[in-house]
């Protein structure tokens, strides 16, 4: 769009300069020089293919559809296509977050951000089809577990199937946060709200001592790593499809202060002794949750874990000031400055993350959706100072926005998966 603007300034300006006004000539050499730069910048952004081929692209083609057996969709490059509109859902969606209703909020970008399109090394990812996905999933239950973030992803599951089918019973399966079922299909969705997928409470030292106690803990936060979040313990025998996450708040330090309110974790209602640190924490969790959930699932169950939602902090930290008003996505050597493992920068917990889950998820059931990398390029696209906070929010995302994409890979992941049994 800000192409499309300087398009129009250059026209009108070589019309005026052809009346021989002469200082608008000199504006018109600096306008051209500055449309030439934005245009460079973005074509280093989205090296080929010409954007043109999505529109050429039919997603109703199985064989496009289910040829991805040497595509890996993690990788790619976001393309820029100004003259694409999405049909998918808009800022009425009611369902929408308030604070993540860029439109709404008047960002600046907010139109811009679903022009970007991602664009998979050797294949393609097109939108997916709501009417045909509500078929196809006739009869099926589809539950997301975890924190905000996976609510930012269902929400824009929801809105987009809103869309397609307005006959919607707004109901809560047991635990659930929010949910809904689009009655002419009986497809449900809902949302389970977890942080740490464990359960956890508060926890203070007890007067007649402990084996805490005598390591002079005071205060803290108790986490059962074998017993899961009431929120979603019902989910496994209700949901036929689950999309699992956890990850920020284990990086916490606001809420779990490593000295005044740390994490203390137990097992089989004891405490872990010595005490682990958060990232052991999280290895035992993810073991624990995995093995609870293959063993109480349905039969025919798909599960997936999504891999961790990058935050894009420049300047400090969310609560030091920190800020994200780009209104570009990254260039892959940003990316790497702002994520690589080695530079140790505010988002560093991304990657580190990951590392967790890959470990934890290897050899399991579990399916990974690894929407990280693609997502690590679109700092323009969080709510910014748009998110109503006293902070910038450079966590969640705008919606419509980029969780619209992670539900494409999503869907085309269990599309695939189908395609082959
Ligand atoms: C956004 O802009 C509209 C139109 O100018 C205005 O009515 C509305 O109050 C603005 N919203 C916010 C959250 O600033
Ligand atoms: C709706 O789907 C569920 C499976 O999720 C099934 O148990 C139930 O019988 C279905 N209801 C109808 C009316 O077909
Ligand atoms: C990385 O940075 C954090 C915060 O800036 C710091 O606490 C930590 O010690 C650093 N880690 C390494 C390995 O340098």
């Amino acid at each position: 769009m800000a192409t499309r603007d300087n398009d129009t300034t250059v026209n009108q300006t070589k019309k005026k300069a052809s009346l021989s006004l002469f200082p608008l000539l000199s504006l018109l050499c600096f306008a051209s020089i500055f449309l030439c730069l934005s245009l460079s910048n973005k074509a280093s952004i989205s090296q080929q293919p010409h954007p043109a081929s999505f529109q050429q692209f039919n997603p109703n083609d199985p064989n496009a559809r289910f040829s991805s057996g040497s595509c890996d969709y993690s990788h790619g490059t976001w393309i820029h296509d100004p003259t694409y509109v999405s049909h998918r859902y808009d800022a009425t969606c009611k369902e929408i977050f308030k604070g993540w209703n860029c439109a709404l909020n008047n960002k600046s970008n907010a139109g811009d951000i679903t022009k970007w399109r991602w664009m998979p090394k050797g294949c393609q990812l097109p939108p997916f089809d709501p009417v045909l996905f509500l078929e196809t999933y006739r009869d099926t239950n589809i539950g997301f577990v975890g924190d905000s973030l996976n609510r930012n992803m269902f929400v824009s599951l929801f809105c987009t199937l809103r869309r397609a089918s307005s006959e919607v019973k707004k109901w809560r399966p047991v635990g659930a946060d929010r949910g809904f079922t689009f009655l002419h299909y009986n497809l449900t969705i809902a949302y389970h709200r977890t942080n740490l997928l464990a359960r956890y409470g508060r926890w203070s030292a007890n007067a007649n001592g402990g084996e805490l106690e005598s390591l002079a803990y005071k205060e803290g936060y108790r986490v059962d790593v074998d017993i899961p979040e009431g929120t979603w313990a019902e989910a496994p025998s209700f949901h036929n499809i689950l999309i699992f996450n956890t990850g920020h708040w284990w990086w916490a330090p606001s809420k779990f202060d490593p000295v005044k309110s740390p994490m203390l974790f137990f097992e089989k209602g004891l405490p872990i002794i010595p005490p682990i640190p958060p990232d052991a924490g999280l290895d035992m969790v993810l073991q624990h949750m995995l093995h609870f959930v293959e063993r109480k699932q349905r039969a025919g169950a798909i599960n997936f874990f999504r891999t961790q939602s990058p935050r894009h902090f420049e300047g400090g930290d969310w609560d030091h000031g920190g800020f994200c008003q780009r209104l570009l996505p990254l260039l892959p050597e940003q990316v790497e400055e702002f994520f690589s493992l080695g530079n140790n920068a505010t988002n560093v917990e991304a990657r580190q993350v990951n590392q967790h889950l890959h470990r934890a998820l290897e050899g399991s059931g579990f399916h990974i959706l690894d929407i990280t990398h693609m997502s690590e390029f679109r700092a323009d696209a969080h709510p910014s100072t748009a998110g109503g906070k006293k902070h910038d929010d450079c966590m969640h995302w705008c919606l419509p926005g980029i969780t619209d994409t992670w539900n494409d890979l999503l869907i085309m992941h269990l599309n695939n998966l189908k395609g082959r049994n």
